[in-house]
């Protein structure tokens, strides 16, 4: 075994967090810990992880979830595309793997919302297959630790960053290797000020000898996020309010909101293709939210109208909803944010 992997496990045997998913080799588990690892913190995502396993303990549970129960305990934790891909591979695996998950890393990087890091993760974590798991964290370790100059995450920097790893990487313990690197960036080899006084691989490593830890990963700069301005018109009417499912293309596919016009579009014609008369309407308020996604800074007004009874609302293509049953519905960040506010949550 190289020196480095030496220091690196004895460091990982005394410094290593104790977490869930460290102490199981079911697939099943370490799988959705993975796909929830994805782009959430640990702590964010440890209360999501133990919901999952426990409504849902196998891939058989889980491939006869309802698409609505399950995004609804995935709410609040953003990437919905990761919840819905996680139900096609639950179903997948039911149907085509006897809801066993195969051991062989092709397979598992064919199925859907699994790439070659997730397959890596899933492959030496649960079956000591001999691939190294590449996520951001390992990228700055190894550009650091080897001196990789290529920009962090280019298909130059993961091919040298994969070959250098590959050379470290045990046979039988590559697991052990993959969760120690990913441990190392997580807590001391971190993006700004790595704590390289603690580092069971300082004398191995290029930035630290050469006094260059803050110069790399070089980073490339990113794209500045579009501006994108959103209307909702939440419309009270008793106990009832209107709503819609977002469609299965753009950004929060399949979650319910209320209805909305985008960019500079009127408020009034959308009140004007709902009711039949707005004229007895009551304006009870407006909030307003800025809301940032990864590649959206979304500035959004939510309408707050209470309809006198009187008013005859054409559902079109929205949903009528008892008040009590939204919060059974899932909802994105941004409605659920303002639902809050509003305390319609705690009220209903
Ligand atoms: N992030 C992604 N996978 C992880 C793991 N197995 N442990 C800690 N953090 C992670």
């Amino acid at each position: 075994m190289h020196e480095i992997v030496k220091s690196l496990f004895q460091w990982y045997r005394q410094n290593a967090r104790d977490l869930p998913w460290r102490n199981t080799a079911d697939p099943y588990e370490i799988w959705v810990s993975e796909v929830v690892l994805q782009q959430t913190r640990v702590e964010q995502g440890m209360p999501y992880y133990e919901k999952i396993i426990s409504n849902f303990p196998d891939f058989s549970a889980l491939a006869h979830a309802s698409e609505d129960d399950f995004l609804k305990i995935w709410q609040g934790l953003g990437y919905y595309s990761r919840a819905r891909n996680m139900l096609k591979t639950a179903k997948a695996v039911f149907e085509d793997y006897q809801g066993v998950l195969p051991a062989d890393y092709e397979k598992i990087l064919a199925l859907p919302g699994i790439g070659k890091y997730t397959a890596a993760a899933i492959a030496s974590f649960a079956f000591e297959l001999p691939h190294a798991a590449i996520d951001g964290n390992v990228r700055r370790v190894s550009a650091r630790l080897f001196g990789i100059e290529d920009p962090i995450g280019t298909g130059i920097a993961d091919k040298k960053t994969e070959e250098n790893l590959l050379k470290l990487l045990p046979v039988n313990s590559a697991g052990l290797f993959n969760q120690s690197m990913i441990e190392l960036g997580a807590t001391v080899c971190v993006p700004r000020n790595p704590k390289c006084k603690q580092c069971p691989l300082n004398v191995f490593c290029a930035a630290f000898v050469q006094k260059r830890q803050d110069q790399l990963p070089v980073v490339q700069k990113k794209k500045k996020p579009v501006e994108l301005k959103l209307d909702y018109v939440f419309l009270q009417q008793g106990d009832f309010t209107w709503l819609k499912k977002r469609d299965n293309s753009g950004i929060w596919k399949g979650l319910y909101e209320f209805p909305c016009v985008t960019g500079d579009s009127d408020v009034q014609i959308l009140l004007n293709n709902l009711l039949a008369d707005s004229s007895g309407i009551v304006l009870s308020g407006t909030k307003e939210f800025k809301h940032q996604l990864t590649h959206r800074t979304i500035f959004a007004r939510f309408w707050h109208f209470c309809l006198p009874p009187s008013i005859i609302v054409h559902p079109n293509e929205y949903l009528r909803v008892e008040m009590a049953e939204v919060k059974k519905l899932p909802v994105h960040r941004l409605m659920h944010k303002y639902l809050e506010q509003q305390e319609i949550f705690s009220a209903i």
